[in-house]
């Protein structure tokens, strides 16, 4: 990043910079760093300040390229992306990159709110081609014309997708050229939302999101994290880069490798609840991260996924069928309706214990007793059952959350519970598995052991699932 090399070199210090061009350090740290880009006038303010050492043109650095992926998906699509108003119209600059790289034939349609946070220039520099911006542009309609933009394309992404465009969309507007192409459109279209969480959460963009899935619209995100905003955080930050274009490759349907063509794949996620009363529960610190990460790169491989998850704050994976439940009890009947399947994958981390007798009413405090005492009683162990039963999928793969002896441990499981492998890891709280970003697991197999290294759990997902592809037999798909 240039503008990192010249703070370096110039001597003068991200606040000093700050203070020169009226922004927080805050903001310096982040363009410094290449987590955002600045606004024209932002750009303009630290060229002036570094004398012309840092030009608007050095923010379009958007980190190396990576090569163009084996199984690219995208290749040659007719793309059209939709670049709505938000912060998290930055990141739209790097999937320009990545299709562009992808080789896809790709147009830009950025919104009167998008050219707020995104330049025309600077997406034009990327695309090779200037976006387009306004219905009544003559010149945009004499060169493609909307209807012809809607049809052209194999795939709308919009990306960032706001609430207002959302609700514009779901009530049929048409009142500039992006409203426009998607009314007139039928090429599939894809969402990728990015708002604050209450907009998120609030009944009228719940509503809209029903209407849009109604009307056959994809949703990719939003995640969980932290939001622009100052101390705000919860669903609505806008999915990475990599997992809308992992969606697009998905819809556009032309991924090359589709191992697992044909296959139903179960997948369990997230923990589970344990009702204690009607206000009180059991649970644990488990995201789902892990479960809808392998969901997600399952779909990808061209498989039929059931994922059932307990409750999680995360997205629901694109192309997959999501079955909510909450309780152990409903995980196993979930799992067991969804039964044939030809692989079936447990990363929910069950709750081993229930409550011997649910109160039906809130259990109060007793006059003079310091003491609760709970009797639990076992959870049906949904792996063994499922390893063990006459339904049993080809390939069964378990978890093996442990604290210590991580590999033995996860060896006695594997033969315990019946299943073909167990993919281990450490959970021990210094390592922040649960619930974070990172994985690092080993897989225990009948015949063998691989270390991995530590990876994403995106990462993880994809391994494993390439791993799944080539140890299945060619045998004949379950219905
Ligand atoms: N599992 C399951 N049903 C349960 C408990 C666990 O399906 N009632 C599955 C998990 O999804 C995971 C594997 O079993 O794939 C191992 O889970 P883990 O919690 O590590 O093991 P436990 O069987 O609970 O053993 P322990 O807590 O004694 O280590």
């Amino acid at each position: 990043m240039k503008l990192a090399a010249w703070i370096k070199k110039s001597g003068v210090s991200a606040r000093e910079l700050a203070a020169r061009v009226g922004a927080t350090e805050a903001t310096i740290s982040r363009l410094k760093n290449g987590h955002a880009l600045p606004s024209m006038e932002m750009a303009g303010k630290i060229a002036h300040a570094s004398g012309g050492a840092v030009t608007a043109n050095d923010f379009l650095d958007l980190g190396p390229e990576t090569p163009s992926s084996p199984g690219n998906g995208l290749d040659g699509a007719r793309i059209l992306l939709i670049i709505s108003g938000g912060i998290a119209a930055y990141k739209s600059l790097d999937l320009i990159r990545r299709l562009k790289e992808r080789n896809c034939e790709l147009r830009v349609i950025l919104t009167r709110g998008g050219s707020e946070f995104v330049t025309p220039l600077s997406v034009g520099a990327l695309v090779g081609a200037a976006p387009y911006t306004d219905l009544f542009d003559t010149k945009t309609e004499f060169d493609i014309g909307h209807i012809r933009f809607a049809r052209e394309s194999d795939l709308i992404i919009i990306a960032p997708a706001t609430a207002d465009l959302m609700a514009k969309m779901a009530g049929g507007h048409a009142d500039d050229l992006a409203t426009a192409v998607l009314l007139a459109t039928g090429a599939p279209i894809l969402l990728a939302p990015a708002m604050n969480p209450h907009m998120w959460a609030h009944p009228a963009t719940r509503r809209n999101v029903e209407r849009l899935t109604l009307d056959g619209v994809s949703f990719i995100g939003p995640n969980q994290g932290e939001m622009a905003e100052a101390n705000e955080a919860g669903v609505g930050r806008m999915a990475e880069v990599p997992e809308i274009l992992g969606a697009m490759e998905i819809i556009v349907g032309k991924a090359g490798a589709k191992p697992l063509e044909g296959r139903h794949v179960i997948v369990t996620s997230g923990p589970t609840h344990e009702p204690i009363d009607p206000v009180r529960y059991i649970a644990n610190r488990s995201s789902g991260k892990q479960g809808h990460a392998i969901a997600a790169a399952a779909a990808r491989a061209g498989a039929r996924v059931t994922l059932v998850t307990g409750p999680v704050g995360i997205a629901d994976p694109s192309g997959v069928n999501v079955l909510r439940i909450e309780a152990a009890a409903d995980m196993l009947k979930a799992v067991e309706g969804a039964l044939p399947a030809d692989i079936a994958i447990f990363a929910a981390a069950v709750a081993d214990w229930r409550v011997a007798q649910l109160a039906d009413q809130k259990l109060k405090k007793k006059p003079g007793a310091n003491e609760m005492v709970l009797d639990l009683v076992q959870n049906p162990d949904i792996l063994k059952l499922v390893s063990r039963g006459h339904k049993r999928p080809e390939l069964v793969i378990g978890f093996a959350a442990e604290t210590q002896n991580v590999v033995e441990n996860a060896k006695t499981k594997r033969r315990a519970k019946g299943c073909d492998w167990i993919v281990a890891n450490d959970v021990a709280h210094e390592r922040g598995v649960m619930g974070g970003e990172k994985n690092a697991v080993h897989l225990v197999m009948e015949d063998g052991l691989e270390d991995w290294p530590e990876m994403t759990k995106e990462q993880v997902a994809e391994m494993l699932i390439e791993r799944v592809a080539s140890a299945f037999s060619p045998a004949k798909a379950s219905a």
